[in-house]
């Protein structure tokens, strides 16, 4: 709670804003529409010549660390850590006694699902979704480019894994809705082609406002400037529910968004089923001793007790937190109390999960995987994350094992 003093709500979303500040320098929308922390659309045109140079360094890694895997691999599954007793059953993968369910969700977006150059492919669609299946049964996306929809539900289907997935669209506020259409016209065609037995709702919205609000040099939320990226969207939203009528589907989507916890509006609250929030004690520079506590009471304050007093009452989750564990360079190692290790990201794990799920908090922690073109593009502890390396190896923690709601 010390923390709490020093840290009032508005430095909290100060140092978010601050470090996404920092990001938008270095990319252009079009790399970033899919993509956790990432989600920056910079306001000025960034280089397109350094995105293009860095989406080459980005491919030539991928290429390397493919190569690396495939050669080490003794699976059928491309790197894969994973064993299948049949190689053609990916439902009949071998469960690792070390994976718990104890997570009520987690956050995902399967490697290679940012335009132009996409990349992402079934089979290690698969290896996630069999190594995450002992994890959780719920999974939220951010976007739908890069046919990710169709992927993921195509490998629940034949890895026959009790999965639930919040599917995700990730508009851009000045592209026209050229961003959302595209995504809508993918999630209408995944839909129709899988139903919705695995999926509970659509996430229209990833950080929408706190880009909207940075764009336009502005910070209240609810002031005239967010209200106007509200009206935005909102006009999404309608949208998308209307679409979602228009497909004669066996069950009601519910339609939700996504932001940074500090930026949520009302009038887009009122008109959602639910809300994602981003909360992370990393860029708050809380300690790693006091992080799960300023979590929870950060999504508390911030985000439950607001939703609660709107008359549609709209359900809050935690949309992402997490830990990193590595930085690619010693200034960022720290976030000023704490460094990134994996002794500290086992402290985050054992504080926060089961009494998460104790308190009955709906949360997709952040996140599975490392996610090496975050490394290339960004640096820091950016793509550094994940409980498992880029290979799918379950970095040195224990995964906590308690019940997940
Ligand atoms: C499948 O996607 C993964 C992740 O992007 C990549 O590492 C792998 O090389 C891809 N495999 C093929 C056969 O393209
Ligand atoms: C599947 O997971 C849901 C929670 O997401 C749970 O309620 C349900 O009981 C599970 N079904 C089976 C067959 O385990
Ligand atoms: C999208 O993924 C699904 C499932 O793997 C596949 O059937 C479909 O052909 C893919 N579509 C495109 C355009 O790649
Ligand atoms: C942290 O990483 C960013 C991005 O790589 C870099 O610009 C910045 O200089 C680093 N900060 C420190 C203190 O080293
Ligand atoms: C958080 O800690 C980092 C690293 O010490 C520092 O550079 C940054 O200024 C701190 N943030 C704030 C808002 O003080
Ligand atoms: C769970 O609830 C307790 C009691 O309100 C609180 O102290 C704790 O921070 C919460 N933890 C999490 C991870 O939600
Ligand atoms: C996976 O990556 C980690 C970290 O780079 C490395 O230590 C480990 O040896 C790799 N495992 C395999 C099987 O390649």
């Amino acid at each position: 709670m010390e923390a709490d003093n020093e840290w009032k709500p508005d430095n909290r979303w100060q140092e978010k804003a601050a470090a996404k500040g920092r990001r938008s320098k270095w990319i252009v929308s079009r790399a970033c529409w899919l993509v956790g922390l990432c989600s920056d659309r910079p306001q000025a045109i960034g280089s397109v010549i350094a995105l293009i140079g860095l989406i080459a360094v980005g491919v030539a890694v991928g290429v390397t660390l493919a190569k690396k895997n495939s050669s080490k691999s003794s699976s059928s599954t491309g790197g894969s850590t994973v064993k299948q007793t049949d190689p053609n059953d990916p439902s009949t993968f071998v469960k690792d006694s070390r994976l718990h369910q104890s997570f009520y969700g987690l956050a995902y977006t399967p490697a290679g699902s940012q335009l132009p150059d996409c990349g992402n492919n079934l089979t290690d669609v698969i290896t996630d979704i069999q190594i995450m299946s002992q994890l959780t049964t719920r999974l939220r996306l951010y976007g739908a480019d890069c046919n990710q929809t169709a992927l993921v539900l195509e490998a629940i289907k034949q890895t026959k894994t009790n999965m639930s997935v919040y599917l995700g669209n990730y508009p851009i506020a000045t592209d026209s809705n050229a961003a959302y259409d595209r995504q809508r016209d993918e999630l209408k065609s995944a839909l129709q082609t899988y139903g919705t037995d695995n999926v509970i709702g659509i996430t229209v919205g990833n950080e929408f406002m706190l880009n909207y609000l940075n764009a336009n040099s502005a910070t209240d939320p609810n002031g005239a400037v967010g209200n106007q990226g509200a009206a935005l969207l909102n006009a999404d939203i309608t949208d998308m529910r209307s679409t979602l009528s228009g497909l004669s589907l066996s069950k009601t989507l519910t339609v939700g968004t996504s932001d940074a916890g500090s930026y949520f509006n009302n009038e887009v609250l009122a008109a959602v089923d639910y809300g994602m929030s981003n909360v992370h004690p990393w860029f708050a520079n809380v300690s790693i001793d006091d992080a799960a506590a300023w979590t929870a009471d950060f999504f508390a304050q911030n985000n439950v007790a607001p939703a609660a007093q709107l008359s549609n009452n709209p359900k809050m989750f935690i949309a992402e937190t997490g830990w990193p564990t590595h930085s690619l360079d010693a200034g960022n190692e720290s976030n000023g109390p704490s460094t990134a290790t994996e002794e500290n990201l086992q402290k985050f794990l054992d504080t926060f999960v089961c009494q998460a799920n104790a308190n009955g908090t709906g949360y997709f922690y952040f996140e599975t995987f490392d996610e090496p073109w975050k490394d290339v593009q960004f640096g820091g502890v950016e793509g550094s994350w994940g409980m498992f390396y880029s290979n799918k190896t379950l970095k040195g923690i224990t995964i906590p094992d308690c019940v997940s709601s």
